[in-house]
């Protein structure tokens, strides 16, 4: 029932009722009695309608309405109507009482929604607040599993470097014993080509264990992502891949490890060309942004047509030794992250399956970090 109705349905029903009496031949009492009582069914709902005025408002309707079939068809006598008199009396406290009861209940139903309001956003709160933690949870059992991999990585590269060098420089000695296109030079080729991957694995894993000092000098991104394209442009060019370097005509010029950075920015190139098939490209560019604003930063972005990764494998590549290549270490992202991150700046992958990956990094710059050509 629409509320709007409600004071015509009290209405009605007080001028029903009072027809009800006048109509009603005097002779027939027990039928005024009757209809005296009705009067209290829409008193009692006005008050839990409308609370204390709304009750209050009814009874004081229904006496006016009463009073005169008192007054004029009864006589109006006051010691013969006394109880007529009374029952108008009680009208009126009647509404006034439910009124009070029922407008006291409705306040204190508001308080208990709002106390469970309060609750859910408490609760709510909270929920975030165990999920914020629970991730920070994750982050620090993932740096303690790193640091002692690292301790482990120290001792390991230390035993495995000096016999690995020993086999390597016996290999190179038995290779000139055989003449090129000897199958044991072959093999021998083989065995040196394999030490050095071992050698580098091994690089990779004091890269991961040791605090190296940063090497800190004025370095230019474009130098270095120009000396990565020499770098692998070979090996681009046997895979028929088409790689471009994009630079935007602000280099950035800022003190940084160099060395790091380009080692950063190689894991991420071969990465690129490793998914990415004959006839593909790889495509990095720089962009400047938010320039001559204390947040200005280089963004660096190298996007290939390979083969994309699906949110599964997203959420783990970062993870130290996770792999899907035959013979990945799975150390390029994670050493790549935390050089990143040690000066400063952030690596966002992007992908999609079939389409391609875009690893963007960010370098945060400092006023008079832009090179000469601002
Ligand atoms: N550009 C990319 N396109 C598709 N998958 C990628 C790309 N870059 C990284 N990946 C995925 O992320 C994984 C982790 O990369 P990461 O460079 O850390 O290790 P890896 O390349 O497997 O081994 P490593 O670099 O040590 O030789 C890869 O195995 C690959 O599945
Ligand atoms: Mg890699």
């Amino acid at each position: 029932m629409k509320k709007v109705a409600r004071p015509f349905i009290l209405l009605l029903s007080i001028i029903g009722i009072s027809l009800l009496h006048y109509l009603t031949p005097l002779n027939m009492p027990y039928l005024h009695d009757i209809y005296q009582r009705l009067y209290y069914l829409p008193i009692i709902l006005a008050a839990i309608w409308f609370g204390f005025r709304g009750g209050l408002t009814c009874s004081l309707v229904v006496s006016i309405a009463y009073a005169p079939h008192i007054l004029f068809q009864w006589g109006g006598e006051i010691v013969v109507e006394i109880e007529k008199y009374l029952e108008i009396v009680l009208y009126n406290i009647v509404g006034a009482v439910t009124g009070l009861l029922a407008q006291r209940e409705r306040e204190r139903s508001i308080e208990l929604q709002k106390t469970a309001e309060g609750l859910k956003a408490s609760y709510r709160t909270l929920e975030q607040q165990s999920e914020r933690i629970i991730a920070i949870e994750e982050q620090l059992r993932r740096s303690e599993k790193l640091s002692t991999l690292g301790e482990m990585a120290a001792v390991l590269a230390h035993e495995i470097r000096n016999p690995l060098g020993s086999i390597r420089g016996t290999a190179e000695i038995l290779r000139d014993d055989y003449k090129l296109g000897d199958p044991k030079h072959e093999f021998i080729e083989i065995q040196i080509r394999e030490t050095e991957r071992l050698n580098r694995v091994v690089e990779d894993f004091l890269h991961m264990s040791r605090q190296q000092p940063m090497k800190l000098h004025q370095c230019s991104i474009q130098s270095e992502l120009e000396m990565i394209i020499t770098l692998v442009s070979s090996d681009a060019k046997n895979r028929h891949i088409f790689l471009e370097l994009q630079a935007h005509p602000l280099d950035a010029v800022f003190r940084a490890d160099g060395e790091k950075l380009r080692q950063a920015f190689l894991n991420i190139v071969i990465n690129a060309i490793q998914a990415t098939p004959p006839g593909g490209n790889v495509i990095i560019s720089t962009e400047l942004r938010d320039e001559n604003t204390p947040n200005a930063q280089y963004n660096i972005r190298f996007r290939d047509s390979g083969s994309g990764i699906d949110a599964d494998t997203l959420t783990k590549i970062f993870e130290p030794f996770y792999t899907t290549k035959p013979d990945g270490t799975g150390l390029g992202l994670a050493i790549a992250k935390k050089i990143i991150e040690s000066h400063g700046g952030a690596l966002l992958v992007e992908s999609e399956p079939g389409h391609g990956t875009t690893v963007t990094v960010t370098l945060p710059i400092q006023k008079d970090a832009t090179g000469g050509k601002l």
